[in-house]
């Protein structure tokens, strides 16, 4: 059976997951009204893997004989300077989510909690991951700066990623 300890830590972490996916989609539904598709497109995808996520922690909390308590989330910002700025948040937020995740292995190691600590070396990994997939796309952006021509390229290039699962055709209305 988990501790209390490690389960209102995993729960709060499943609010923190769920409000990356949520800020995702809003970072989503601004670019794609900024007619930015492609990176509306990844943003899309980066809520789905926050959704995938969050179920982890759910999973894990059910299968340790654990209760599930769900938080409120928070209405996260809604419209930015540029793709850039917007970019630069999320890069921001990861890095954010990886001092949560080191927290919590942190706290597993004092509660010698060996279950977690395996399951928590998904995420470690996972945060490297997420953490230098965010800082390319922000470098990426910085070095298009106000070239249309720049945006436009690294537009296609993000309209690329290939999501997990099978998501609903984008509406052109
Ligand atoms: Fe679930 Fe992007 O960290």
């Amino acid at each position: 059976m988990v501790k209390k300890s490690i389960q209102d830590k995993m729960n709060e972490q499943i609010m923190h997951e769920i409000f990356s996916g949520y800020l995702y989609l809003s970072m989503a539904a601004y670019l794609h009204g900024k007619g930015f598709d492609g990176m509306g497109h990844w943003m899309r995808i980066q809520a789905v893997e926050e959704q995938m996520h969050t179920m982890k922690f759910f999973d894990h909390l059910l299968e340790r004989g654990g209760s599930v308590k769900l938080a409120a989330i928070k209405k996260p910002q809604m419209t930015w300077k540029s793709p850039l700025d917007a970019f630069r948040a999320a890069l921001k937020h990861e890095q954010f989510i990886t001092g949560k995740i080191n927290e919590l292995m942190t706290l597993s190691m004092k509660e010698k909690d060996y279950a977690s600590r395996t399951m928590l070396q998904y995420f470690i990994d996972e945060q490297v991951e997420e953490e230098d997939t965010a800082e390319k796309n922000v470098r990426m952006l910085e070095m298009a700066g106000d070239s249309g021509q720049g945006l436009l390229m690294i537009d296609r290039d993000l309209a690329g990623r290939v999501s997990p699962i099978t998501l609903p055709a984008p509406s052109n209305g």
